[in-house]
């Protein structure tokens, strides 16, 4: 099996410059949503290749999945001209395969593997040639409408802008799936004409077409109403977005996390957190991000395709691209970006930035601090207020500071620069030039002490002010 996923159109109803599959719920476009379903199932080897087809801004589209779904293929659609337009395009990645192909709408976020699976499941025991993923809805809007014979088999869709009123009354919606054996998939499409109220190639077409054929089109319908969510506009996207983060909590509840306020956890889809570990109010854990167990994440912190050993304490901080070693603890109020990989049992306090840096084992800046392009040996101390100095206006230059340096107070140590193992480096200072190994670095103006001057200051002050005093009433003439 094959799976096709649609997602090339422009997605008007959002009102956007980006490509409607790359809005997102919990950092993770809603595309994302659906390769991770995907993902599982080529993990378990029901599906062999994962084809997206791309169009309006392609580019975008494919840039995110070669980041985060290096398995994808793509395939051009250009111009888009409606869904069954959108799989023909796919032919010549499907050349020569003759099994089936499962075509997933890029566009619904909360379409799960186990659906998935269950529907593949009904397509193979039913011999059919077409499976449709359907569900009754109260209220169907502007879905697709199954028709079905007066024998109760499916016989078509008809879009909800090409329905009559009695079409409109149907209750049974096309979510947007389908499994399809390919070679007869692909012979319906080559007969589409665009002949509705759109213009288009409708997918949905073809299924009449198979029919006609007397081929076996089957329904499965499924009572998990939410994975028919499909997104067109930012009000749909917004009540998914709420449904997720419920979801997403209930999950990580089951599995021995703590969370403290799940109306205000946000945790995305490609998300791992561990046994005991506690969520508090208000926490954005995105991307990859994999959280150790017995972990503390406290309020507000926001992580972003981060690494949390066991143990660790996180709070109030925001990380992108972090490591952090187990029981080290950040915050509050730090930043950490750019690949900065921390040790165990480290210690980063309150308004520290760090970007692009490896910070030793045991090693510690505990206050308002920032290192960029640094490497910072085990067990270093960084004191209060230091800065490295890594930008001369052109290029970034890297900072060595060595295993158990102490680098006191407020020091500017501008790069290139290397601070040996065990050295140390005064408060206040500003050094430019290498710290051999064990050394004091002393890079401050030398102390001058001038006795006496404020009371000799103080003294002139009042002589003036006497002056000035009598010759006042002159200056008013
Ligand atoms: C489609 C179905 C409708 C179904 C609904 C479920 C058709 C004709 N209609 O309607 O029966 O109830 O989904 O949500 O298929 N796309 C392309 N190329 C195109 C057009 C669309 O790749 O030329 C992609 C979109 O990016 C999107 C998906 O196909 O991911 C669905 O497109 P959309 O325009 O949202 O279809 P609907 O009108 O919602
Ligand atoms: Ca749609």
């Amino acid at each position: 099996m094959i799976a096709l996923v649609m997602a090339a159109g422009k997605g008007t109803r959002m009102l956007s410059e980006r490509p409607k599959v790359l809005h997102g719920i919990a950092g993770e476009p809603m595309l994302g949503f659906v390769m991770n379903e995907l993902d599982q199932l080529r993990q378990d080897g029901v599906i062999r290749r994962v084809v997206v087809i791309v169009g309006h801004e392609a580019g975008q589209v494919q840039a995110y999945l070669r980041k985060a779904w290096p398995f994808a293929e793509d395939a051009i659609q250009a111009p888009q001209l409606g869904t069954g337009h959108a799989v023909m395009q796919a032919a010549p990645a499907l050349a020569g395969h003759d099994g089936t192909v499962l075509i997933v709408n890029g566009d619904l976020p909360l379409l799960s593997a186990s659906t998935l699976r269950r529907m593949a499941e009904v397509h193979r025991t039913e011999r059919a040639a077409l499976t449709l993923l359907t569900v009754d809805l109260p209220d169907p809007g502007h879905y697709g409408r199954i028709l079905r014979g007066p024998d109760g088999s499916v016989s078509g869709i008809v879009e909800f802008r090409d329905a009559t009123p009695d079409q409109r009354a149907i209750p049974e919606i096309n979510v947007g799936v389908y499994l399809a054996d390919w070679p007869s998939l692909a012979e319906a499409l080559s007969h589409l004409t665009p002949e509705n109220d759109q213009g288009e190639y409708y997918l949905t077409d073809a299924v009449a077409a198979i029919v006609g054929r007397r081929l076996k089109v089957v329904a499965f319908k499924t009572d998990d109403v939410e994975a028919t969510y499909g997104i067109n506009n930012r009000a749909e996207l917004a009540a998914a977005g709420a449904r997720w983060r419920g979801r997403a909590c209930d999950r990580w509840l089951d599995r021995g996390v703590t969370i403290e306020d799940p109306a205000t956890t946000w945790i995305g889809p490609r998300t791992v957190i561990g046994a005991d570990t506690v969520i508090e109010p208000g926490v954005q854990l995105y991307g990859t991000t994999r959280i150790g167990a017995r972990c503390v994440i406290g309020s507000h912190s926001r992580l972003v395709d981060t690494v949390v050993g066991d143990g660790a304490t996180i709070r109030s901080s925001d990380i992108t691209d972090g490591t952090i070693g187990e029981e080290s603890t950040v915050g509050p109020f730090a930043r950490l970006r750019d690949h900065v990989v921390v040790g165990r049992q480290a210690r980063i306090g309150n308004f520290v930035e760090m970007k692009n840096v490896r910070f030793g084992d045991g090693a510690k800046a505990a206050h308002l601090t920032y290192l960029g392009d640094a490497e910072v040996g085990d067990k270093a101390n960084i004191g209060c207020g230091t800065v490295t100095c890594n930008y001369d206006g052109e290029r970034k230059h890297r900072t060595t500071i060595g295993k158990g340096a102490f680098v006191g107070t407020n020091n500017t140590l501008v790069a290139p620069l290397t601070v040996g193992d065990d050295a140390y480096t005064a408060a206040g200072s500003t050094l430019t030039e290498d710290v051999p190994p064990g050394a004091l670095a002393l890079g401050r103006a030398r102390q001058v002490i001038k006795e006496g001057w404020a009371y000799r200051q103080a003294e002139e002050r009042t002589r003036r002010r006497a002056e000035a005093a009598q010759d006042g009433p002159k200056e008013l003439a």
